[in-house]
């Protein structure tokens, strides 16, 4: 088999990809380990910037997203027990996100890439990067017990944080950053009303919390919980029980609580990759950079690598440049540090540090104080959560 691109995993950053490329003329194939509703299951992201947006109508899939995603114009900080609005839309002069969950996203780019009838090959095993420092880069696997070989002009690594690319990549050539958190985030997703009608971001003493929701009657809420925790140690009334604790009165009256769908605890991590180009093989995605969740970023993240790499095989194909191409990493590195900064800056002022002590969390209390009554500080907070601008 041939292709011009192929593309390893198919999460949402191997699948807008290849269809950015589709609609760009451009040949693709992706290759991922596992089944279609295995990477349907996986419950994560919910927030999605005005470039994200923006790209998944490029790809094409964005018809279900406008009827269905819920466009939000603010968010709340919740601290000492009270709720502080922060007006994205009047911050940033109209900008606001959509709250349409990862799960939807996956499902609207699989159904337009089927329709047109594009090749997915799934539960795909012992997947290799081959000769991506020549210039025929291939890519081996494994399926019904027979070895594959797809040859092409490209290879890229849309394979998540635990995928083969970035691992393949050449020891000598590759730095690594990395920041673990004393703590995660237990995250259950039920069909109840939503406890309010904009997110809530709470810092309390008890920990962290975090309302959101899928739609007008299912919720996604979060937890910090220690790492030592298991979900099977969290029924679903001790979660709302812990909940409660940490919302302010009003929420507390207005949470409606009902049985699970989902619950699963996520460890928070800061985790960047330099540089995301060797040779033909292109890193995108959490398979470059992985952010704690707290500031919304990682799938959006993942959505602006594809935009960059997409527009570079653009370029590549249709102008005979390789400008595109050679100037990707230092593009996408720009945006992702400051995406981790924000992350790790909303991870510190909201979470509990344990073994920080009281005057951590009097910094905290400040820092709060200040955000939400500095229209400075509230701008800040604004155009990072709405999205910095592409370069
Ligand atoms: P992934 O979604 O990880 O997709 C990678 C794909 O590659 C997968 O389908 C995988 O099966 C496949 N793959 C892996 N290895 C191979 C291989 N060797 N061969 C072939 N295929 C392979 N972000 C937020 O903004 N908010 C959140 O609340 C949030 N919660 C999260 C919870 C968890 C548990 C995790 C892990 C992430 C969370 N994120 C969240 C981050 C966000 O979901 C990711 O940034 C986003 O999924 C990145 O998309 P991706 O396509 O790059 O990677
Ligand atoms: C969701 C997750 C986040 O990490 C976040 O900051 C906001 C919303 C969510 O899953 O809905």
């Amino acid at each position: 088999m041939r292709t011009q691109v192929a593309i390893i995993g198919a999460g949402p950053s191997g699948l807008l990809l290849g269809q950015l490329l589709y609609k760009a003329g451009i040949d693709n194939i992706i290759i991922e380990q596992r089944s279609a509703d295995y990477v349907l299951g996986r419950i994560r992201a919910g927030v999605l910037e005005q470039v994200t947006v923006d790209l998944l109508k490029q790809a094409g899939a964005d018809k279900r997203m406008n009827e269905e995603g819920l466009p939000h114009d603010g968010i709340e900080l919740l601290f000492k027990g009270k709720r502080h609005r922060i007006d994205l839309n009047g911050l940033t002069g109209g900008k606001r996100v959509m709250v349409y969950g990862q799960t939807e996203v996956t499902r609207d780019l699989m159904e337009v890439r089927a329709q047109e009838g594009l090749t997915t090959v799934y539960e795909a095993s012992h997947v290799q990067p081959v000769d991506f420092e020549s210039d025929k880069p291939k890519v081996r696997y494994e399926k019904d017990g027979q070895v594959h070989e797809i040859e092409c002009d490209f290879i890229a690594g849309c394979d998540g944080f635990h995928g083969i690319c970035r691992a393949s990549a050449p020891q000598d050539k590759i730095k690594t950053f990395e920041k673990v958190y004393p703590f995660g985030w237990l995250g259950l997703l039920s069909d109840t009303p939503p406890v309010s009608h904009e997110l809530i971001y709470a810092n309390t003493e008890r920990g962290f919390a975090l309302c959101s929701q899928r739609s007008a009657t299912r919720s996604r809420y979060y937890l910090q919980v220690p790492l030592t925790d298991k979900v099977e140690d969290w029924s679903d009334e001790a979660f709302w029980e812990e909940l409660k604790k940490r919302l302010d009165p009003e929420a507390r009256a207005n949470l409606v609580t009902g049985p699970s769908l989902e619950k699963s605890i996520a460890p928070l991590r800061s985790f960047v990759t330099e540089p995301m180009r060797f040779g033909r093989m292109f890193l995108a995605g959490d398979a470059a950079h992985i952010v704690p969740p707290t500031g919304a970023k990682g799938l959006n993240l993942a959505a602006s690598d594809v935009g960059y790499l997409s527009q570079a095989f653009v370029e590549y194909y249709k102008e005979q440049s390789e400008a595109g191409i050679d100037r990707y990493s230092e593009q996408c590195l720009r945006r992702v540090w400051k995406a981790e900064r924000f992350s790790w800056w909303m991870t510190s002022m909201l979470h509990n540090f344990p073994g920080e002590g009281e005057f951590n969390t009097k910094v905290q209390e400040a820092e709060l104080d200040y955000i939400v009554h500095s229209e400075a500080g509230s701008t800040s907070l604004a155009e990072n959560y709405v999205g910095l601008p592409l370069v």
